[in-house]
């Protein structure tokens, strides 16, 4: 069975074929990034127009690279949300259009779980049930994956994402956007131990995250220590902080549950702190860290046919009446509590 998988939830025009819910036969990203990055982050509009322009052409592009045509493709996944509302629409819409003219199956997937299952791509199937850290632009969420399609909630973040408490910390420092991969790198030369940033909810007892502090802890040492702020150490101490209270979550809750995997998904899981640390203490606990290369990490295609590979395995079929929703959630009912629910990253 091949998959065309379409992504277009936030600033990333993700065009992939995948054949067997497993093998990549193409993986196109047409990358908006320096559309965006003038203005220090997504502009919405910017974005969904961007989407009408590129999606057909990373269709064909996908088409090319894969050594199939368009009519070879036997079902069409695309996200549904969450995400940016215009973004999304373009490529629901452009899925309903390839599905109604090649008379194909439509499959829609939530984003978050396609980043989830972006792990197949590189592991095989998931041995289930595993916890799941999910952390990107949008969300930290912290869950169970009990099967195939079926989540419980632990916890989330009570105010920012950590990705986007990297692009804020990144805008401060001056160092432009996405902030992830430019304070991962910056964050190599610094010293973690620089300064003492705060470690929010660290000790709770909950599964729940909390990054508004950290960040305008970084803004305000930033401000006071001015020149005498080395951007190096303030990247490495501010993502150790992110990084501590991280892991000692995910271990926690996987110890609490019972749980031997760990799935790590979603961009941040690109960051190279978090895997090396984690891989470390999870391995003297015997947990299993499962994490994709971080180029699935970030959004893509792949990731969005995989997930609909495994939905239309299992008889799901998505109307090309149904509706594109930038505030679907992973779990049904349990939403992201803060209050900049649904909102993505914005410019300011
Ligand atoms: O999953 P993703 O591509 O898009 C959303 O669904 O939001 O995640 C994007 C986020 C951005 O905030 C970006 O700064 C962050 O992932 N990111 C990273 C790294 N690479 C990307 N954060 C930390 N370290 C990285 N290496
Ligand atoms: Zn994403």
């Amino acid at each position: 069975m091949l998959v065309l998988g379409i992504e277009t939830s936030c600033d990333e025009t993700g065009v992939a074929l995948v054949e067997d819910g497993r093998r990549v036969r193409s993986n196109v990203l047409a990358d908006q990034q320096t559309l965006h990055a003038r203005y220090g982050g997504v502009v919405p509009e910017v974005a969904s127009r961007a989407h009408v322009d590129l999606l057909h052409p990373a269709v064909e592009q996908a088409c090319a690279l894969g050594g199939v045509r368009l009519g070879d493709v036997d079902a069409i996944a695309v996200t549904l949300g969450p995400g940016l509302a215009g973004s999304l629409l373009v490529g629901v819409a452009a899925a309903k259009a390839y599905a109604l003219a090649l008379d194909r199956p439509l499959v829609g997937v939530n984003h978050l779980v396609a980043h989830v299952y972006a792990n197949v791509l590189e592991h095989g199937p998931l041995p289930l049930p595993a916890l799941v850290f999910v952390v990107s632009g949008g969300h930290t969420s912290l869950l169970v994956m009990e099967a195939d399609g079926t989540f419980r909630m632990l916890g989330q973040t009570i105010d920012d994402a950590a990705g986007e408490a990297y692009d804020k910390v990144a805008r401060v420092l001056g160092l432009g956007y996405p902030g992830g991969p430019v304070i991962d790198d910056l964050a190599r030369g610094g010293d973690p131990a620089a300064v003492r940033f705060p470690r929010a909810l660290l000790e709770d007892g909950t599964d729940d995250f909390s990054l508004s502090g950290l960040k305008t802890a970084v803004a305000r040492h930033v401000r006071t220590a001015g020149p005498a702020a080395d951007p190096a150490d303030v990247a490495a101490s501010f993502q150790e902080a992110v990084v501590d209270v991280q892991v000692s979550k995910i271990l926690g809750a996987a110890k609490r549950e019972s749980l031997d995997t760990v799935l790590l998904a979603g961009g941040v899981a690109a960051n190279s702190r978090l895997r090396a640390r984690l891989g470390e203490e999870a391995d003297g606990l015997g947990v299993r860290v499962l994490v994709p290369s971080p180029a699935l990490c970030t959004d893509n295609g792949a990731m969005v046919a995989c997930a609909g590979a495994v939905a239309l395995e299992r008889g799901e079929r998505t109307p090309l009446d149904a509706r594109a929703d930038p505030n679907l959630q992973i779990v049904p009912g349990v939403g992201r509590r803060a209050p900049r629910r649904g909102r993505k990253r914005h410019a300011r």
